[in-house]
């Protein structure tokens, strides 16, 4: 195949938060989650493609009435570097007037995407908005926000895994490992 860039093999990389790490923040943020919507009903959106496999076990940890929708923004970024700008490519199937909503992402980084989706949002009149991300680099923001549940802070390092991709790679790794280097394309 024509000049097809080489991706390190998973087992190649370090690993940032193994599966077990995970699983048990998810399961301990759900419960913060639940405490705090004291059992009325909410809206889960997950923001296409990293966060998909954190919402369903996401889902399954918050034990609540809940729904499940999705957004897509273009893919504004390529490999790690941003240009900025940002369009919403999937909107909503459901409407949100009224309900909770709670954003879930992968990793929260520079804040475009999130805050450009919490003005869309904000537009159709939800009863709260809340964001989750599993991952938060607070050194990279560059728009002013904040997640209201996070699973852990990272320094300015790429990761890859549990939905987290480079170059639509790794999304499928049970665990969080890191890039350290950046393969050519
Ligand atoms: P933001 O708009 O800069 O906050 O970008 C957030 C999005 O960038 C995330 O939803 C990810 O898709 C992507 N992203 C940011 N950092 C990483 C990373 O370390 N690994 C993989 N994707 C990342
Ligand atoms: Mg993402």
């Amino acid at each position: 195949m024509p000049n097809q860039p080489e991706f390190p093999t998973a087992e190649s990389l370090r690993i940032r938060f193994t599966r077990d790490q995970i699983q048990s923040r998810v399961r301990e943020m759900g419960r913060h989650i639940r405490e705090d919507l004291h059992g009325e009903s909410v809206v889960l959106v997950g923001v296409l493609k990293g966060a998909a496999i954190c919402l369903a076990d996401r889902g399954r940890a918050i034990n609540l009435d809940c729904t499940f929708d999705f957004v897509a923004v273009s893919s504004y970024k390529s490999g790690t570097r941003s240009s900025g700008a940002v369009q919403l490519i999937k909107d909503l199937t459901e409407p949100i007037e009224g309900r909770h909503i709670i954003v879930v992402e992968d990793i929260l980084d520079t804040g475009v995407t999130l805050s450009f989706l919490q003005s869309h949002f904000e537009r159709h009149n939800p009863r709260s908005i809340r964001v989750a991300a599993l991952l938060d680099k607070p050194s990279r923001r560059i728009r002013p926000i904040q997640g209201h549940y996070i699973g852990f802070s990272i320094p300015n390092e790429f990761v890859v895994g549990y939905g987290m991709d480079y170059a639509e790679r790794y999304r499928n790794l049970p665990d969080i490992r890191i890039l350290d280097s950046i393969p050519a394309s």
